[in-house]
């Protein structure tokens, strides 16, 4: 059996800060011990009260680190890595001009898999140990990837996407065909290792009722099989769905007639929204992914993340890149943006209630909380090593990286949430294994 023990300032999440206050929902340890095993926790808590018992093991020390969970990408296309921070589209005209002939590529399984490759390091450069993942209509892009996620250990969902229509000649797939490949792939990756299957039309627009039919029928065929898409993300997204499926009563409503829409259900974007439909989604118990750098950068609006946490009707919510819509693999930069969107709805996002998105709140939106998202004993060992003080600016922001209590923490986590990017993450470890190092810092 492998022990690894590893010291420092630990962060994670016992409750919802957006729900209780900040002293009961943050676990903040200064000093702090993880104790795992075989990849799995096996003990946390102050190094005060367990360092007797491991008086005589060696110890990772982090001392004046900042140690969170690992971080989860609720969405992100791994196709789009090299066509990511594209000019001057909004979402459809985007999509023509650079998405669907880089995504084409993918249909060469070498060229798939050096990508697949080069993406998932990005991720642990940047501390994310989990994403979900978009590939191409390609089932080999799917194969390479689940293949190199697996030789690192990592959780991943990813899926087929699935696109019958509304696209060029070269990235349309056949419905039936479609539903023959994303079954097969199902059970071949469904539960093996850390990897999850996602049935993942790409959105409405690109697809038939006829392949959603079949979607739905893979979902009523492999319940426990989580269904990822895009939702009212762009507002002539929403007026083109609107005249594809002029029988449903909203964009929603489209995912709800094919029985796509349940607590394994992640939805992208969801600016668009009405209040009926955030209704729908929090008593189904869907998720929404919100990508902020994306929102941004196509201009596709604001997502009321005030609404979707409500305690009226709450909804779950991720934190996710949406690279290359997203212009960036950096959960930092991302939270850095969820706020300033806040801030431009005359709301405000704390450096706790950012990183719970991107931790326990992205794991309970996947129905992954009892194995990853936190320091509880028993989880799976995935955890990131943030240095406070990773650029000139930061440590003359943060001149004293250790906070003693939770006040502290607030303001300088805040600080290194708004200056950091993958700069900030000195070590990531996926399943107890050092999977990246820092050199630089
Ligand atoms: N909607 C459908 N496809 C896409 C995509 O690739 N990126 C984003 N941001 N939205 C989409
Ligand atoms: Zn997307």
């Amino acid at each position: 059996m492998s022990t690894q023990i590893i010291r420092g300032s630990f962060l994670d999440f016992v409750e919802d800060p957006f729900h209780k206050s900040d002293s009961d929902s943050v676990r903040y340890l200064p000093d702090g011990l993880l104790v795992i095993e075989d990849g799995k926790i096996t003990a946390f808590g102050a190094y005060e009260t367990l360092q007797e018992k491991y008086a005589d093991s060696e110890i990772i020390n982090y001392s004046d680190k900042l140690i969170t969970p690992g971080l989860i990408d609720l969405h992100v296309h791994y196709p789009q890595t090299e066509m990511i921070a594209a000019y001057g589209e909004q979402l459809l005209q985007w999509l023509e001009k650079y998405t669907f002939p880089t995504e084409a590529k993918f249909k060469d399984p070498e060229y798939a898999r050096t990508i697949a490759a080069f993406f998932l390091d990005e991720l642990l450069r940047n501390g994310t140990t989990t994403a979900v993942v978009l590939t191409t209509i390609f089932p080999q892009s799917v194969e390479v990837l689940f293949e190199e996620a697996r030789d690192r250990r990592m959780r991943l969902i990813a899926g087929q996407v699935l696109m019958t229509r509304n696209a060029p000649d070269f990235l349309i797939n056949d419905a039936q065909t479609a539903y023959a490949q994303t079954r097969e792939q199902i059970q071949k990756w469904h539960g093996l290792d850390r990897l999850l299957y996602a049935i993942t039309p790409r959105f409405a627009i690109t697809s038939t009722p006829k392949e959603l039919t079949l979607a739905g029928k893979l979902k009523a065929e492999f319940p426990d099989v989580y269904v990822h898409t895009h939702l009212a993300e762009n507002v002539q997204e929403v007026q083109f769905t609107a005249e594809l499926f002029p029988e449903s009563k909203d964009y929603l409503n489209v995912y709800e007639q094919f029985d796509l829409v349940s607590d394994r259900s992640i939805f992208a974007h969801c600016i668009q929204l009405d209040d009926s439909a955030f209704q729908r989604l929090s008593d189904a118990g869907a998720a929404i992914a919100f990508c902020p750098t994306s929102n941004l950068f196509l201009g596709s609006g604001l997502f009321k993340l005030d609404q979707a946490k409500s305690t009226n009707y709450p909804i779950k919510v991720g934190l996710a890149t949406d690279v290359g819509g997203g212009t960036s693999f950096s959960q930092l930069k991302t939270m850095s943006d969820a706020y300033k969107i806040m801030q431009l709805q005359g709301k405000s996002l704390s450096v706790f209630q950012a990183f719970y998105l991107a931790t326990l709140g992205a794991a309970k939106a996947l129905s992954l909380e009892d194995k990853i998202g936190s320091f509880e004993v028993g989880k799976e060992a995935d955890f990131v090593v943030l240095d406070l003080q990773a650029t000139p600016l930061m440590k003359l922001r943060n001149p004293h990286a250790k906070s003693e209590n939770l006040a502290e923490l607030a303001e300088k986590a805040f600080a290194m949430m708004i200056l950091g990017d993958e700069r900030t993450v000195q070590a990531t470890y996926v399943a107890g294994k050092l999977a990246y190092e820092n050199s630089i810092g």
